[in-house]
């Protein structure tokens, strides 16, 4: 199907240019119930969408888009464990590890929730004895330093949650997350840690994972020259995988090997035991409460007609922003330092699952999908790159997400960063215009001369969509319900596209050309003849200079 040759695509152009005359200034004015009218609740997370440049007719064809493409059946079947994920002919049920009633769950047919209810009452073992200092290290000791190797979905879902919930994170235990090859990242950490404290958490849904395995294998080394003996190992490695032969491989014995499927996506896997590491930081029950916050925007993705579901009305709009409006890009902006790592797991989240050009058949795209995301903690933002954002030229549509109290409260500070934030979202949508930059600097007494001069660069287009989310605080639910927004508005967008969001096929070539270059990087000439001119004075570089 030729998407944009549908009725629905083809009403919605006819708004695009409607609404391209209009600014968000005009919108404001003419309907004074805009926020009541586009703004959304659910267990106090509020959703603003009011600054986004849509009314109600575009959103009503949107909404017709969304029924025409079927998303409300997309959904059910991804629900039901039909296996939507048809490159790789899985099922996609992420959402089962935050089924927190005994019931059944997809059905009672398919019922994955025992092996779900396993790995969790495991869990939970293993945070209670680690918490509790009952787990002990080869030499007695209780753990001090929990380090996670994982790179991509075992690695950024964990990390944002634990370090958004670190204000109530156990007194006695670091957590530290390595992801890169860059032996940067784990030596230095090695170099202050005590083999005797440290517990790894290898979190590899495959255990094939290049990045992964080399870091997990030189953190067992480093345990070994310490420990002396192998079955050091079950008291300082835990293993987070679909593959546990490969686990045991390693050295891990069964009982600290906790289970994976393969109908976890891994950039939805934090609900799993791949967020283990949360769970030892916050503790199972504050955990629990994480996944009884994602289950209840399920329950509201499942059960809110389209008009009113905060996953479908995000979706809708950065549909809208892309193929309507012509956003290439867009910004996510957490106003808390808590959550400065939320840019780059929405990055895997959206860009993995939709930055493709095929839809489900194979058959090319007839419109662009996701845009590129990219963010960075608003407030630092503000001093850096949001000029570009006012004055730059760029359509750019912005994530703001912010929380009404903060976890660590100082006299004097929350107000004025909220002051920031809805400052920044205001003055992107509204600008300031010619007359009311004349109006200040006439004011200011200057002269018509200077005034003239100095108008052009004092004039700021606005009209620059946002969003604005906003949580009374950093609580485990409220993150959990943000997250798993942001999932099902990334399956929404997926839907819309026609496309299969739960794979990542891209990302494959370069780990094979990875693996072929290797040997040549190590100097085995017997490669040079194959490759590009490019890379093989790169790797001439390399040879000259570099270490293995
Ligand atoms: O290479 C991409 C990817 O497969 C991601 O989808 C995944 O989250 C990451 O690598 C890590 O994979 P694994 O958990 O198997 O090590």
């Amino acid at each position: 199907m030729n998407l944009t040759l549908t009725p629905e695509w083809q009403t919605l152009l006819a708004h695009k240019a409607r609404l391209e005359q209009q600014h968000l200034r005009d919108l404001f004015a003419a309907d004074t119930q805009r926020f009541s009218r586009f703004s959304l609740e659910l267990d106090n997370l509020l959703v603003d969408y009011s600054k986004q440049r849509i009314d109600a007719a575009v959103l009503d064809d949107l909404l017709a888009l969304a029924r025409s493409t079927d998303v409300a059946g997309w959904r059910d079947r991804m629900f039901a464990g039909e296996k939507i994920n048809v490159s790789e002919q899985r099922a996609v049920l992420h959402t089962a590890l935050r089924h927190t009633a005994f019931t059944p769950f997809p059905n009672a047919e398919h019922d994955v929730m025992p092996q779900v209810r396993a790995v969790r009452k495991q869990m939970r073992d293993i945070v209670e004895r680690v918490r509790s200092g009952l787990w002990r290290g080869f030499k007695g000791d209780a753990i001090q330093n929990v380090v996670n190797i994982g790179i991509g979905g075992s690695d950024l879902g964990p990390k944002l949650v634990t370090r958004a919930l670190a204000a109530t994170e156990h007194p006695g235990i670091d957590f530290y997350y390595v992801s890169n090859l860059d032996s940067a990242h784990l030596a230095p950490l090695l170099e202050k840690l005590d083999p005797r404290t440290t517990l790894f958490i290898v979190a590899s849904k495959t255990f094939t994972t290049q990045e992964t395995s080399i870091n997990a294998h030189t953190a067992r080394t480093w345990l070994m020259a310490a420990a002396m003996e192998e079955w050091a190992v079950a008291k300082h490695f835990i293993a987070v995988t679909s593959s546990p032969d490969k686990a045991h491989e390693f050295g891990i014995p069964d009982q600290n090997i906790l289970q994976i499927w393969d109908w976890v996506g891994g950039r939805y896997s934090l609900w799993s035991a791949v967020g283990l590491s949360v769970a030892l930081a916050i503790g199972m029950s504050r955990f629990e409460r994480l996944l009884e916050g994602a289950e209840t925007m399920d329950k509201h993705f499942c059960s809110a007609p389209l008009e009113k579901n905060m996953p479908v009305l995000l979706a809708l709009i950065s549909v809208w922003n892309t193929n309507f409006l012509g956003a290439e890009t867009s910004a996510v902006l957490p106003y808390n330092e808590s959550m400065r790592h939320f840019p780059a797991f929405l990055q895997q989240l959206e860009m993995e699952s939709n930055g493709k050009t095929v839809n489900r058949d194979g058959e090319p795209l007839s419109c662009r999908a996701n845009p590129i995301v990219w963010g960075e903690i608003g407030v630092n933002g503000q001093h850096a790159f949001f000029q570009l954002l006012h004055q730059g030229g760029w359509l750019i549509p912005c994530d703001f997400v912010v929380t009404a109290s903060s976890d660590y409260p100082l006299p004097g500070h929350q107000a004025p960063l909220l002051a920031n934030c809805l400052a920044q979202s205001g003055a992107l949508a509204f600008g300031k215009t010619e007359q009311q930059a004349r109006t200040e600097l006439s004011a200011a007494g200057l002269d018509e001369a200077s005034i003239a001069k100095l108008l052009p660069h004092k004039v700021f287009a606005g009209n620059q969509p946002s969003t604005t989310i906003l949580m009374p605080s950093l609580d485990p639910f409220q993150l959990g319900m943000l997250l798993a927004l942001y999932e099902h508005k990334v399956f929404v967008q997926g839907v819309i596209w026609g496309l299969n969001s739960f794979d990542q096929w891209g990302v494959e070539l370069g780990k094979q050309l990875a693996n072929r270059l290797l040997p040549a990087i190590n100097g085995d000439q017997a490669y040079d003849e194959n490759l590009d001119a490019s890379t093989a004075g790169l790797i001439a570089y390399f040879r000259r200079h570099g270490n293995s």
